[in-house]
């Protein structure tokens, strides 16, 4: 018999429902999709300002590609940074308000990246038990001390901290976290890294674009301004595009591009996708009606929707989880809603801790009250028959 009996491993997830399954679409990303060849109203996706399909995008997209082909030919550091790249980056840097910024393919290779440059063998890293995927790779991929602390709980974290000895110190988190959709309680973490000369790495996958003056994310959002601040913003959710960029002071970003793996050893991103997000980016700064619409559209789902046998976590951004419990049960609930041309995702773990299996809600400023109201409606049915 192999080691690698890949058939008893599959079934085994299979058994314990959490085999995940991937659904084909054949439509732009939007509320209303042809997915496996049926039409279905959506609210699963992270375009929160609805621009992943803007008409506006997409042509300077095909003009950047028509005139400076798609390829970039190599990574960044050999001859693949073009100039529009380096007018992304600027454009992001002003736009987020920090000294100099650096473009990455995708969120997940950004955050490897900063935390494997920033800590080492013997640094301690001390990460929210909720973190995202790519952190907690990201926390191991550096060999530093990992201190994982309870979710948003600045009294462990302060105790973590003062107990270390490491000779440095980074605190990394979700601004947004990606599965509740709470914020990270910042300006507190911030005043420990203070406190204890440690740097603070706020991941704004959920924030950026959505939170915050014109968009600008979560630290606009608490007025937060710092040099301790490395953040990661992501591009391919309220930006609507593709890849990620990290911020902070020129010397920071320097030792990156100097440090960072996943920058350096990888091609860099085709240059018209930088075209792409330069337009992506206006739209975000003059979005506000977007962002007002999708505020409305998630208070709207907040008050209208009762449940007894689920709960609805408490938060205040796009990402609304209505938590379920058990894999079997948030399947049934999944498949039940996709009958009625509702597709709201089943996350299980490992994605989100045992027991919490949930629906992702999420809602976009393309979602009309209309949108809003069927999904309460089918909720409403389900919890009903779920009794
Ligand atoms: C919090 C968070 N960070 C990072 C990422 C990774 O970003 P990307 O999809 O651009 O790789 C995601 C989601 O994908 C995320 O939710």
């Amino acid at each position: 018999m192999s080691a690698f009996d890949f058939e008893l491993e599959l079934d085994s997830l299979r058994e314990k429902s959490l085999l995940r399954r991937r659904k084909i679409a054949d439509s732009a990303c939007g509320p209303e999709v042809i997915v496996d060849g049926k039409p279905v109203l959506a609210f699963c996706s992270n375009d929160y300002l609805g621009l992943a399909a803007a008409p506006e995008i997409a042509e300077t997209l095909a003009t950047a590609a028509r005139k400076h082909g798609v390829g970039s030919g190599a990574s960044h550091l050999i001859s693949g940074h073009h100039r529009l790249h380096e007018q992304l980056e600027t454009r992001l840097a002003e736009f987020s308000g920090l000294a100099r910024t650096l473009t990455f393919s995708t969120g997940y290779m950004a955050n490897m990246a900063v935390i494997a440059a920033l800590a080492r063998r013997g640094d301690a890293v001390f990460s929210d038990a909720l973190n995202h995927a790519s952190l907690i790779d990201a926390c191991r991929l550096s060999r530093a001390e990992i201190h994982k602390y309870p979710h948003c709980d600045v009294a462990a974290l302060a105790n973590q901290m003062a107990q270390s000895s490491a000779p440095r110190k980074l605190v990394v988190t979700d601004a947004v976290f990606s599965m509740d959709g709470d914020i990270a309680p910042v300006a507190k973490l911030l005043e420990l890294c203070e406190r204890h000369d440690a740097m603070l790495v706020i991941d704004d996958a959920h924030g950026f674009g959505v939170l915050g003056d014109d968009g600008r994310g979560t630290l606009s959002h608490f007025g937060i301004e710092s040099p301790r601040i490395v953040y990661v913003g992501t591009l391919g959710k309220s930006a609507g595009v593709a890849g990620a960029f990290v911020g902070g002071s020129t010397n920071l970003v320097e030792w990156l591009l100097q440090k960072g793996r996943t920058y350096i050893f990888t091609t860099a991103a085709p240059p018209p996708l930088a075209a792409a997000l330069i337009k992506a980016i206006d739209l975000v700064e003059h979005g506000d009606q977007r962002r007002t619409h999708l505020q409305r559209i998630i208070e709207r789902f907040r008050t209208t929707l009762h449940t007894s046998r689920w709960q609805l976590l408490d938060s205040q951004t796009a990402i609304q989880p209505l938590i379920i419990g058990s894999n079997d049960e948030t399947l049934r609930v999944a498949d039940t809603l996709m009958n009625e041309g509702l597709w709201a995702p089943a996350i299980r773990p490992p994605t989100v801790p045992a027991g919490s299996s949930r629906l992702r809600i999420s809602f976009s400023a393309a979602h009309t009250d209309a949108h809003v109201d069927r999904l309460i409606d089918a909720l409403h049915r389900a919890e009903s028959a779920a009794h």
